[in-house]
C-alpha cells in the first residue's frame, strides 16, 4: 500500500477479489447485541473470516470490534469490516427524541449534538451511523414519526444538514467522525393509514414539494451513505427502484456515495410480490443501484451464480464494490483498521457531554398553553408529582437509544427532588388502571398545594413499528387526570411520547400544559428548570397536533383547494363534527413572557428578479424580564403555474428581548426562497403577487403582499 494512490490501490485491490469476495464487500450482517428485525445473521464469525462480510452493524465496544476486526484481517484478503449503529439520538448519552430535539428549532445545537454522538460512537469502535432520518411525516399515527423533524420540508432541510455536518465533520479519518446514512430512501413518512411498513402512494409533485428536500439537502451537505426504505413507490419496491436510486439519487441529484438497503428488504421483495426468489431480488436490487444488503444475505448467496451466468453485468459488481471500498480508505482503515478499537472502554456520559445534553432537553420542551400563567411554579410549596412517568428513567429515554444506560438518565423525580419538596405517586400503570394506585394518587394531590400530572406514551408506544390509530393518553391516564382534577388542586400536565398527541380534552381541562417529548438522560432535571423557571421554554411544534385522529394526515402547508373554508358556506371544504386546523399548529410554542406583534412590513412593493426583498415586523416584550421568542417567515404564491401551499415556512430568527424592549427583526426574501417545482419539475421563480407573513407560529401571522416583476428594470 506504501506510496500507492488510493485508486491504483482500490483496483490493484479489486482485481485480486473472486465475485465471491466482491459480493462480500456488500454483505451487512447482524451481531447480536441489538436486533431490528426478524432475521438474524448466523455464523458471523465464519463469514468474517472467509472474507464474505464486508460491514456489520449491532456490535459496538472496542473489545467487542476488535475481535471480529481481527477475524476480518485474518481473512484471505483482509479486508477491514466497517462496524455501524442505529445512533439515533445519542450513543452513550442520550439527547432527546429527534422530533423533540427539532423543536429547539436550533441548528447549532442539532449540530453539536450529532458531533457528540459521533465522537461517542467512534470511540465505541464505530464507523457508521444509521441517521439522519429525514423523512417528512404528516401522520402522527406512525410510530417513526419520533425520528424525524417534522413536516416541514424547508425545516427538515436544514436540520438535516446539520446532522450530516455534525456526524461527518470535515474528514472522514477524524478518530472523532463517522459516515451518516440518510434515511429512508424514500417516501417512507407516507405509509399509508400511518401504518408502518405500509405502501406508499404519492404523485411526482408531492415528492419534489414535500418529501425530497430533506434528502437533497443531505446528499448536498455530503452524506457518504444512503439507505433505502420498506416501502413501494409507484409500485416498485425502493431497494429495487432504478428510477429513485440511479435516475434520480445518483443521476439528477449527483450522489457519490454508497447505498444499502434497510434490514432484509432485498428479500422482502418476495413478500412485496416483485421477486419470485431471492436471485430475482437480489438481481433487482443491485441493477437499481444498491450497493449493500443489510441482513438478507441475498447479494452473498445469489450474485456470484448471477454474475458468472451473465445475467448480471460485472461491472454492476465492480462499481458497489468499489464505493464500499473506497469508504474504507477514506476511513482510514487500510491504513490503521484498529484505530478505533485499540483502546480500553472510555467513558463516555462525560460532565461535557451531560451539560450539552442537558441543553438540548432544556430547548426541546414546547409550552403548549399556559393559562393564568400557573407556570412556572414556585419551589417553595408542597408539591405532588403524579402519573405513570412521573419516576421512569427509561421512558425518558425514548425509543432508539443505542447504547444508552437507563441507570445513568434522570426521571422527572430525579430532577424535582433536587429542587424542591415533592411527593411521588405513580396512579397507574401506562395502560393499566389500578385502584391502590389511584387513591395514593388522590391522597397526594389533596395534601399538596399543587399537582404536576405526567402522562404520556411509554418508550414502546412509538418508533419501529409502533403505529397508533388512537393517539389520545392511554384510557387510564385519562381516568387519573380526571380524578386529580376533581380535588380542585391546581395542576400542570406535562406529557410525554415520540408523536404529537390528541389532547382536545386536555386541553380543555388544564390551565397548562407542557409537552416534554422523551428528553434523554438530563430530561428530568431540565425538566425542573423548566417548570421552576429556572429556565423558560423556547420550543416551537415542528409537527402539528391535531385535535382528533380523524384528520390526519394533515399539514399547515395545504393547498388551496377549489372550495375554500367558510363556516357558514355547507358546499365548502370542511369537516362536520371538527374545524379544519390543528389543535396545536406547526410552528406554536409558548414561553413566560408576552409578545406584541407590529405590522409586518416589506422593503419594497415590487422585487426584481435577482434582487431580494426584506420583510420586517416588530416586536415587544412586554413583560418585566427578558425573554426569548422565535419569528417564523412563511410566504405564499398566490398565482402560479401549479397549485402553492397557503403558507410555506422559510425562515425563523430566535430574538432575545429585555424587559419592554422592542426591536424590529428582518428577513431576506431571494428568488431562491419564491421557487417551487414547476409543471417539469424543475425548479421555476414566476412573476406574480406573494404575500409574506411573520408571526410566532404558523397560526398567528401578520402579512405583507408584494409582486415579483417579470424583468429587471
Ligand atoms: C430500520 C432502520 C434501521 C435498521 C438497522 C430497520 O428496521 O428501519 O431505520 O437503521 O433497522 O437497525
Amino acid at each position: 500500500m506504501a506510496g500507492m494512490s488510493k485508486d491504483a490501490f482500490l483496483h490493484e485491490l479489486l482485481g485480486r477479489m473472486s465475485v465471491e469476495e466482491m459480493a462480500g464487500q456488500l454483505n451487512l450482517l447482524t451481531g447480536a447485541m441489538d436486533a431490528t428485525g426478524m432475521k438474524h445473521s448466523d455464523d458471523l464469525e465464519a463469514k468474517i473470516r472467509a472474507g464474505h462480510c464486508g460491514a456489520v452493524l449491532n456490535v459496538y465496544t472496542p473489545a467487542a470490534t476488535r475481535a471480529l476486526q481481527e477475524l476480518a484481517l485474518a481473512s484471505p484478503l483482509g479486508i477491514p469490516l466497517i462496524f455501524g449503529y442505529d445512533v439515533i439520538h445519542g450513543h452513550r448519552t442520550i439527547y432527546p427524541i429527534p422530533l423533540g430535539l427539532s423543536c429547539s428549532w436550533n441548528l447549532d445545537l442539532i449540530g453539536r449534538c450529532a458531533r457528540m454522538a459521533a465522537a461517542e460512537s467512534a470511540a465505541d469502535g464505530l464507523h457508521w451511523v444509521y441517521s439522519p432520518m429525514v423523512d417528512i411525516s404528516q401522520d402522527p399515527r406512525w410510530g417513526r414519526v419520533a425520528e424525524g423533524a417534522g413536516e416541514d420540508p424547508w425545516l427538515g432541510a436544514q436540520i438535516a444538514v446539520a446532522m450530516v455536518r455534525g456526524y461527518q465533520g470535515n474528514d472522514l479519518a477524524d478518530p472523532t467522525s463517522v459516515l451518516a446514512c440518510v434515511k429512508h430512501f424514500a417516501l417512507y413518512g407516507a405509509p399509508m393509514g400511518g401504518r408502518d411498513y405500509h405502501t406508499v402512494d404519492m404523485s411526482r409533485r408531492e415528492m419534489e414539494d414535500t418529501y425530497f428536500p430533506p434528502y437533497r439537502a443531505a446528499i448536498d451537505a455530503g452524506a457518504r451513505t444512503v439507505m433505502t426504505a420498506f416501502n413501494d413507490i409507484d409500485g416498485i419496491p425502493a431497494s429495487a427502484n432504478r428510477w429513485l436510486l440511479t435516475e434520480l439519487l445518483r443521476g439528477q441529484w449527483g450522489f457519490q456515495g454508497w447505498i444499502v438497503t434497510d434490514y432484509t428488504a432485498v428479500t422482502e421483495m418476495k413478500n412485496h410480490g416483485t421477486a419470485a426468489t431471492d436471485a430475482d431480488a437480489a438481481r433487482q436490487s443491485l441493477e437499481a443501484g444498491v450497493d449493500m444488503d443489510m441482513v438478507s444475505e441475498a447479494f452473498l448467496s445469489e450474485l456470484p451464480a448471477l454474475v458468472k451466468s451473465g445475467a448480471v453485468r460485472e461491472e454492476q459488481l465492480d462499481a458497489a464494490v468499489l464505493r464500499v471500498l473506497e469508504t474504507k480508505w477514506d476511513l482510514g482503515l487500510f491504513r490503521d483498521p484498529l484505530a478505533r478499537c485499540n483502546h480500553e472502554p472510555v467513558i463516555h456520559s462525560t460532565a461535557e457531554n451531560r451539560s450539552l445534553a442537558r441543553e438540548a432537553a432544556r430547548e426541546s420542551m414546547v409550552l403548549l398553553k399556559n393559562e393564568g400563567e400557573i407556570l412556572p411554579l414556585s419551589k417553595h410549596q408542597n408539591i405532588a408529582l403524579i402519573g405513570p412517568l412521573a419516576d421512569s428513567r427509561r421512558d425518558m429515554l425514548g425509543c432508539w437509544i443505542a447504547a444508552g444506560d437507563e441507570s445513568l438518565a434522570a426521571s422527572p423525580l430525579d430532577g424535582f427532588r433536587e429542587v424542591a419538596t415533592v411527593v411521588h405517586a405513580q396512579g397507574c400503570g401506562i395502560s393499566e388502571a389500578n385502584e391502590d394506585l389511584l387513591a395514593d394518587a388522590i391522597r397526594a394531590a389533596t395534601q399538596a398545594d399543587v399537582v404536576v400530572l405526567v402522562l404520556g406514551e411509554n418508550w414502546q408506544m412509538n418508533g419501529e413499528a409502533a403505529s397508533r390509530t388512537d393517539i389520545r393518553l392511554p384510557q387510564c391516564q385519562r381516568e387519573l387526570a380526571k380524578h386529580i382534577l376533581q380535588t380542585g388542586k391546581p395542576c400542570v400536565l406535562v406529557t410525554m411520547s415520540g408523536r404529537p398527541l390528541e389532547l382536545t380534552w386536555e386541553n380543555s381541562q388544564f390551565p397548562a400544559i407542557l409537552h416534554a417529548w422523551a428528553l434523554g438522560t438530563e430530561g428530568g432535571h431540565a425538566l425542573a428548570e423548566v417548570i421552576f423557571g429556572d429556565a423558560a421554554p423556547v420550543g416551537k411544534l415542528t409537527m402539528g397536533f391535531p385535535r382528533s385522529v380523524g384528520q390526519l394526515p394533515m399539514t399547515y402547508r395545504e393547498k388551496p383547494t377549489g372550495r375554500p373554508f367558510n363556516a357558514t358556506e355547507k358546499y365548502s371544504s370542511k369537516y362536520l363534527d371538527a374545524p379544519n386546523d390543528a389543535l396545536y399548529p406547526f410552528g406554536h410554542g409558548l414561553t413566560y413572557a408576552a409578545f406584541d406583534y407590529g405590522p409586518v412590513t416589506a422593503s419594497c412593493t415590487e422585487m426584481k428578479p435577482g434582487e431580494p426583498i426584506t420583510v420586517s415586523a416588530e416586536i415587544t416584550n412586554r413583560t418585566g424580564h427578558p425573554a426569548t421568542e422565535t419569528l417564523q417567515l412563511y410566504v405564499r404564491d398566490l398565482v402560479a403555474s401549479v397549485t402553492r401551499p397557503l403558507k410555506e415556512l422559510r425562515g425563523f430568527q430566535r430574538i432575545t428581548l429585555d424587559a419592554g424592549e422592542s426591536k424590529v427583526v428582518s428577513f431576506q426574501l431571494t428568488d431562491a426562497d419564491l421557487a417551487f417545482p414547476g409543471p417539469d419539475y424543475q425548479p421555476l421563480t414566476e412573476p406574480g403577487d406573494f404575500v409574506a407573513m411573520v408571526g410566532p407560529s404558523s397560526a398567528s401571522v401578520g402579512c405583507v403582499r408584494f409582486t415579483r416583476t417579470a424583468i429587471n428594470g
